[in-house]
């Protein structure tokens, strides 16, 4: 009997269906004799012993379909070793769970939290093997997680039908794109979609700059600029301040998000009318498109191979379009940032794309 559990924790994003049916198909297709537990809402399920007992037809007709059949939940990896308010331990109660059930392995499906306490369950003795899953596309040791592809192409749309009314309207429009700390979503849905600014959290900007290149778009009779800012974009200002001076400053004004700070800051010293598009969790929600389907059927159908090849203890991710096992004690608490000096933000300011950062 080969006893597999398997987990979705973490904010949701498309193809996390396709990357379970993968795993799922993958083992089913060489041994007859795989008993799947599907623990409920991520690493809550693990803990409090909250299970379903699932066969290859619930895998079944998945592919297409958002969210994921598990639930899944946020448990922040700096609360996971401090026992919750029954007083349970909640890293002994997933070994117990773990132990109990007589698992072979768990797979786990998650980004960046969800791997720190993906490591801390291997350095415990468990059997791991997880899969990157984020829209923000910022799980080190992978150059794509599924889930991103599909945001992007959902705030490129945005992006797009932003055009036309901000031509008649002759406007600013500020598109605010999710991502986390990092500017993978906005960067490449600000390209696709023909942002004129793009600003990103790796590359401070500056509200002179950003002013600028609205002027200068003027001057050249455009109608219109589109903004493409990331949630996580910052000032240089701001970026200059100690953690505690930014929190005194951000408790003396609060914005709403960070798209309505810069609107406030380009009404102040234009006289544009502004206007903020915020996507939000659509970025997150509905089928994956074909990019992400794929690749969650590939990482999925490895992630089967490592544990019928009994490799444990590795994020199964992609390089140079292979698909790659990396050790998770390599992955577990690192970040991958937008590079600035990569090739990608070149190539856009070579076709005058302003990141506000000059
Ligand atoms: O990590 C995915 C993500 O969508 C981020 O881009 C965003 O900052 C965050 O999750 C939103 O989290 P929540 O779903 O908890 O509001």
């Amino acid at each position: 009997m080969l006893r597999i559990g398997m987990l979705t924790s973490g904010g949701d994003c498309q193809a996390l269906n396709a990357a379970m049916r993968g795993v799922v198909k993958g083992l089913v297709s060489k041994r007859d004799d795989v008993e799947i537990y599907g623990f409920q809402d991520g690493y809550k399920g693990l803990i409090y012993s909250n299970f379903k007992m699932l066969t290859s037809k619930d895998f079944s007709g998945i592919l297409t379909l958002g969210g994921t059949i598990l639930g899944t939940s946020r448990q922040p990896f700096k609360l996971m070793r401090v026992p919750d308010k029954d007083g349970i331990d909640k890293v002994e109660a997933m070994k117990h769970t773990y132990h109990k059930l007589n698992l072979d392995c768990l797979v786990i499906l998650g980004g960046n939290g969800t791997h720190k306490s993906a490591n801390m369950l291997r350095e415990e003795g468990l059997n791991v093997v997880t899969l990157p899953k984020t829209i923000d596309n910022d799980l080190w040791g992978t150059d794509m997680t599924f889930g991103f592809q599909s945001a992007v192409d959902i705030a490129t749309d945005t992006i797009d039908k932003i055009h036309t009314t901000a031509t008649s309207h002759s406007r600013v429009f500020i598109v605010e794109v999710m991502g986390h700390k990092v500017g993978w979503v906005t960067l490449h849905a600000g390209i696709a979609g023909g942002a004129d600014i793009i600003l990103l959290p790796e590359m401070p900007y500056d509200i002179n700059s950003v002013v600028d290149a609205i002027e200068k778009r003027g001057k050249a009779g455009k109608r219109f600029t589109i903004i493409a800012v990331a949630e996580g974009a910052i000032s240089k200002e701001d970026a200059a301040l100690s953690k505690k001076e930014l929190k005194e400053k951000k408790a003396k004004k609060k914005y709403p998000s960070v798209a309505y700070e810069l609107a406030e800051k380009i009404q102040e010293k234009t006289d544009k009318e502004v206007r903020i598009t915020v996507p939000g969790h659509t970025q997150r929600g509905g089928s994956p498109c074909a990019y992400d389907r794929v690749l969650a059927t590939r990482l999925g159908a490895e992630a089967s191979r490592a544990i019928l090849e009994g490799d444990f203890g590795c994020m199964v991710g992609t390089r140079n379009q292979e698909i790659i096992r990396v050790p998770l004690s390599e992955v577990a608490g690192k970040l991958k940032y937008v590079d600035p000096k990569a090739s990608i933000i070149d190539e856009a300011k070579t076709i005058g794309i302003s990141f506000g950062d000059e």
